[in-house]
């Protein structure tokens, strides 16, 4: 019995020692190689942050136009400022030609490239409905600039934008600017009554029919000398588009027509003022002495004018205040915050 339990022992004692020669001391092992992409932790460069790229699709509704050529540099530059190392603004600004066909396609466009948010100058404000359903179907948000889309009461009640809280205008109110154009006449020593007949006889050039900026300069700049008492007589209406040449070729005409009768030319924007000097001097009229020229926009080269006194006045369209308001809004609209449906930057008279 006592051999068997001796035995047992020795037995016990063996199996223990090959049980541990089975796990040999940790500091006897061979260092397990490291895993190729396994950097140590205390060499791992700090993770660079992922850059996140918004698409902005800008849609303009023509390039050839002297104010919204400033109006969309500064759309770009602005975005360009806002961007910081980890977030990017992919801009894609179209030229919608003056031409709505065209514009609706480039909008459709958009909407295929899923862009994060759309910014668009309409071509006509007639076809903002149709513009409106679309890129609210397609859930992206809108900033409309620049051509403002009228409620039935001539008001700031646009139903597609105030019933889409991710739609909204961004804009002046043109009835400021016309009414700052007429004022300017008014507060003349002689009210724009230069041959002194009791009657301001003007001339008008109208940007574009369909546009309400045209619409209300047209009428305000009237407005606020009526609504003063002075007598007006309005000798010629005509459209010249917003254009250059289109302003030349209208007062050039008128000039000759009507000559010194004359008195105040009224242009719904400085591009047309600007060929309506050129008319003016070619008719050897001078103005400040025999005959008054108004514009909008306060262009840097009619500014000068004014400085000169070439030119009556205008009017300053902050292109700065607007594109920078439509770009913030829209980044506002992209992060999914809440937006309101009108933002309104204001006219500044512009006189020497
Ligand atoms: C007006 C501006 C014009 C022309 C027009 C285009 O606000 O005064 O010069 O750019 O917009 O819609």
């Amino acid at each position: 019995m006592k051999k068997l339990v001796s035995l047992l022992l020795v037995l016990a004692i063996a199996v223990t020692l090959v049980a541990c020669g089975g796990s040999k001391p940790a500091e006897t092992q061979a260092p397990a190689a490291p895993a190729a992409t396994e950097a140590p932790a205390a060499t791992e460069a700090p993770a660079a942050a992922e850059a996140k790229t918004y698409n902005v699709g800008v849609a303009i509704y023509q390039y050839n136009d002297n104010f919204m050529t400033l109006y969309r540099q500064e759309i770009e530059n602005y975005f360009k400022t806002l961007e910081t190392d980890t977030v990017k603004y992919n801009v894609t600004m179209v030229d919608g030609k003056n031409d709505m066909g065209e514009q609706t396609n480039q909008i459709d466009t958009f909407i295929t490239q899923g862009m994060d948010v759309i910014i668009c100058n309409l071509v006509q404000t007639s076809s903002a409905e149709v513009i409106i359903d679309k890129v609210v179907a397609a859930g992206i948000p809108l900033v409309l600039i620049n051509r403002e889309p009228l409620g039935d009461n001539g008001d700031e009640s646009y139903p597609g934008i105030i019933n889409n809280p991710t739609v909204c205008y961004v804009g002046a109110d043109a009835r400021q600017s016309g009414t700052y154009q007429g004022e300017i006449v008014r507060d003349l020593p002689n009210h724009g009554d230069i041959n002194g007949d009791g009657v301001v006889s003007y001339v008008m050039v109208v940007g574009d029919p369909e546009n309400p900026d045209a619409q209300y300069r047209t009428e305000y700049s009237v407005k606020a000398l009526t609504d003063a008492g002075i007598e007006v007589k309005e000798l010629v209406k005509n459209v010249g588009n917003w254009d250059q040449t289109k302003g030349q070729e209208i007062v050039a005409a008128a000039l000759a027509q009507y000559a010194d009768q004359i008195e105040v030319v009224f242009c719904n924007n400085d591009a047309m003022a600007l060929g309506a000097a050129a008319a003016i001097e070619a008719a050897g009229r001078k103005v400040g002495e025999d005959i008054y020229l108004l514009g909008v926009d306060a262009l840097d080269e009619c500014q000068e004018m004014v400085q000169k006194g070439t030119m009556t006045g205008t009017v300053l369209n902050d292109h700065i205040g607007q594109s920078h308001t439509a770009v913030d809004v829209a980044i506002k609209a992209l992060n999914g915050e809440a937006i309101d449906n009108y933002y309104w930057v204001d006219y500044v008279k512009v006189t020497k």
